[in-house]
């Protein structure tokens, strides 16, 4: 077969695929980081896969619902179903046999050159590949650092087919999730996860939990606070997380204290007296037990029989 028949072929099917195929992506919206690095392989073929709107294809989004649309976004752009890696998964280009002989290569480009596709020819240090795309090739990990890449096909012959779908917007999203390197993900206590939107997976806490990395438990949720008082966590102090703000009458750390004058307090049907502050002794009135006096020592708005 002559290259101008392979030619052929590919306008051929390129005109039965583009104008009968409607894709859309598969797409989770939000994706939890995986322990291990995955491979992806990624089909350089027109024959699938290609989406055109940004967001109803490309992103399996409903318009009506992400609201502002910019302008950059609305283009109709043919491309591979746009890919969203985690940081330290490979990627392998598998070229289909049929474009081989058009003498391909892949270019990083900037985003303007892959919405217009290369017009002139890209340079050398663009090349993704030192060689043409033949077979299944493994993209070197320098070219997926964090960030969003834009690959392009630069042709040597043959037909231009960036514009029929030829480009692929790769984004590579790195993990914000442990406190230090070998730390458990959200410090065990929430999920990484990364929304299709976001350019990196944060933490997601489980109830009770709270912090960037899910380090905080969340004292007030066990309700520390007597005595109607409010509960408001500090993020500052380690150990002690919560900060009670008590009624005037209470104080202590759980405003479990009574202020002040020691409360006569109606089990003891008696009166109480002040040790210090916030601890105090109750006697019991004569005759309720019909001999002798009962002491009680209140602390903590807990009181313990002394003797009798
Ligand atoms: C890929 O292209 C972009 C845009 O031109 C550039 O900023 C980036 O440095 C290139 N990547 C590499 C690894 O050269
Ligand atoms: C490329 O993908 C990212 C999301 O990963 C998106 O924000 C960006 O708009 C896309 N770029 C283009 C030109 O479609
Ligand atoms: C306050 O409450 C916490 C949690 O219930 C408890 O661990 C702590 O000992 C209490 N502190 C005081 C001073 O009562
Ligand atoms: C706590 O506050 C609520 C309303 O603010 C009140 O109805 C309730 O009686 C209070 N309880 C105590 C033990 O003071
Ligand atoms: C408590 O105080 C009242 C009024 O001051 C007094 O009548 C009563 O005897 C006292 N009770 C005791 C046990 O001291």
């Amino acid at each position: 077969m002559s290259a101008k028949s392979t030619v052929l072929i590919v306008v051929c099917f390129l005109q039965i695929y583009i104008v009968n195929g409607q894709i859309t992506c598969e797409r989770q919206m939000t994706v939890e980081w995986r322990v291990e690095p995955k491979p992806n392989i990624i089909k350089w073929t027109l024959r699938e896969n290609i989406c055109s709107d940004f967001y109803t294809e490309c992103w399996n989004m409903d318009k009506s619902i992400t609201g502002d649309i910019s302008e950059e976004q609305n283009l109709h752009v043919p491309q591979i179903c746009p890919l969203q890696l985690q940081l330290g998964d490979s990627l392998f280009i598998s070229s289909e046999p049929s474009f081989q002989l058009l003498g391909m290569n892949l270019a990083n480009v900037s985003k303007e050159e892959f919405i217009n596709c290369p017009k002139t020819g890209v340079l050398e240090e663009q090349l993704i590949f030192v060689y043409q795309v033949r077979g299944l090739h493994q993209v070197n990990p320098k070219w997926l650092g964090v960030g969003t890449h834009y690959f392009a096909e630069q042709h040597h012959k043959g037909p231009q087919l960036c514009n029929k779908g030829f480009r692929l917007n790769v984004t590579v999203k790195q993990q914000l999730c442990q406190q230090a390197p070998h730390a458990p993900l959200c410090s065990g206590h929430g999920r990484c996860l990364s929304h299709v939107w976001e350019n990196a997976y944060n933490c997601h806490c489980f109830p009770q939990y709270s912090g960037r990395f899910c380090q905080k438990f969340d004292m007030c949720s066990t309700k520390p606070c007597h005595n109607n008082a409010s509960c408001t966590e500090i993020s500052q102090l380690p150990g002690d997380s919560y900060q009670c703000t008590c009624p005037p009458q209470f104080s202590g750390k759980n405003c479990t204290e009574i202020v002040g004058q020691c409360q006569p307090r109606t089990y003891f049907n008696g009166n109480c007296s002040n040790v210090t502050p916030n601890t105090f002794l109750c006697e019991r009135n004569k005759g309720f037990t019909g001999k002798k006096h009962l002491y009680f020592l209140c602390y903590n708005s807990k009181c313990e029989l002394l003797f009798y």
